[in-house]
C-alpha cells in the first residue's frame, strides 16, 4: 500500500499513520519464520464496533441465565431463556442449527466437557456444576462466551476445579499481549492446571471470532510459550480452556453426535471469554 493512501481498515487515517507500522512489525516476525495473521484476521474499527455490540448482547444473555438458573430447572428451560432473550433483542443464537446442533446454547454438566445439548429431562440438582456456553449473532457479527454455575452445596472436588479453572483463565488473559504469541496464553493456562493436578483438553480449543462463529486461528491451550500465532493488534479470539480433573481424554456421545464427556468420568470445567488484541494489551469483550 502507498504510505500516504487512506488505510485499508477504513479508519480515515493515512496508511503510514495506521496499519503500516503494524504490518512492518509483522513482516519482521514473519521473516523470523513465525506464524503471523493474515490481514483478514485484523478487525477494522467498524467491525470492532459491531462485534462489541454483539458481545454486549451475549453478556446480557448470560446475565439473564444467571438471574434464573436454579436447582430443579431443566437445561431445556435454560435453552428457552437464551432463545427468548436473544431473539427479543434482535439477535440469533449462533449454535441453533450450526452444523446440525439442535438447540440455542450448550449446557455441559459435571463430567461433560462441552457441547452438551439442552434437554427437558436433564434437571439441575444440588451439587451439579454446569457450563453454559452462549454464542450470539447480531447484525451478522458473532460473539461467544461461557460461565460456570454451581448448584447449591457442591463438593470440595467440584469447588476446587471451578476455582482453578477461573485462575487458569485469569492467568491466560494476563499472558495475552500484543507481539506475544498464542502459546504464551496456553503455557500460562496449562502450567497452572498441571500444578493443581489437572489436565487441559488438547484437541478442542478456542478460535478466532467476529465475522464468523469459528475463524482462524485454532487456539490451543497446551502449546509451548512463544509458539503459535503472533498476537497482533486487531486480532480477536476466544480464551476457553477445558480443564479436566483426570486425563484430558474424552469421547463424543454416539447417539447425539455432540456431547463430549471425560473418558475417565472425572469432572470438567470451562470458562470462555472473547478478547481483542489492542496496541497496549487486550480488551475483554464478554463477561
Ligand atoms: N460455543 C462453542 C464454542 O466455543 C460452540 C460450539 S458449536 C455448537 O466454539 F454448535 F455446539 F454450538
Ligand atoms: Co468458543
Amino acid at each position: 500500500m502507498e504510505r500516504n493512501a487512506p488505510c485499508w481498515c477504513g479508519s480515515g487515517k493515512k496508511y503510514k499513520k495506521c496499519h503500516m507500522p503494524i504490518e512492518e512489525q509483522m513482516r519482521i516476525h514473519a521473516d523470523r519464520g513465525e506464524i503471523v495473521p493474515t490481514r483478514s484476521l485484523l478487525k477494522t474499527p467498524h467491525q470492532i464496533e459491531k462485534i462489541k455490540e454483539s458481545a454486549a448482547l451475549n453478556t446480557a444473555v448470560l446475565d439473564a441465565v444467571a438471574e434464573k438458573i436454579c436447582i430443579g430447572m431443566s437445561t431445556a428451560e435454560i435453552d428457552q431463556i437464551v432463545y427468548d432473550f436473544t431473539t427479543k433483542h434482535g439477535g440469533i443464537p449462533a449454535p441453533l442449527n450450526y452444523e446440525g446442533f439442535p438447540k440455542s446454547v450448550c449446557t455441559s454438566l459435571n463430567n461433560e466437557v462441552c457441547h452438551g445439548i439442552p434437554d427437558k429431562d436433564i434437571i439441575l440438582k444440588e451439587g451439579d456444576i454446569i457450563n453454559v456456553d452462549v454464542s450470539t449473532i447480531l447484525d451478522g457479527y458473532f460473539s461467544d462466551a461461557s460461565r460456570m454455575f454451581t448448584m447449591g452445596n457442591i463438593s470440595d472436588r467440584a469447588k476446587r476445579i471451578v476455582k482453578v479453572t477461573e485462575e487458569c483463565v485469569a492467568r491466560g488473559l494476563a499472558a495475552a499481549k500484543p507481539w506475544g504469541h498464542l502459546g504464551d496464553i496456553a503455557y500460562a493456562i496449562n502450567s497452572h492446571a498441571q500444578a493443581n493436578g489437572y489436565s487441559v483438553v488438547e484437541d478442542i480449543g478456542g478460535h478466532g471470532i467476529g465475522l464468523e462463529f469459528h475463524e482462524d486461528p485454532f487456539v490451543s491451550y497446551v502449546t509451548p510459550k512463544g509458539s503459535e500465532m503472533l498476537l497482533v493488534p486487531g486480532m480477536m479470539f476466544t480464551i476457553e480452556p477445558m480443564i479436566n480433573e483426570g486425563s484430558p481424554d474424552f469421547f463424543v456421545d454416539e447417539d447425539n453426535g455432540w456431547t463430549v464427556y471425560t473418558m475417565d468420568d472425572g469432572l470438567s470445567a470451562q470458562i470462555e471469554y472473547m478478547v481483542l488484541v489492542t496496541e497496549n494489551g487486550i480488551e475483554i469483550l464478554t463477561k
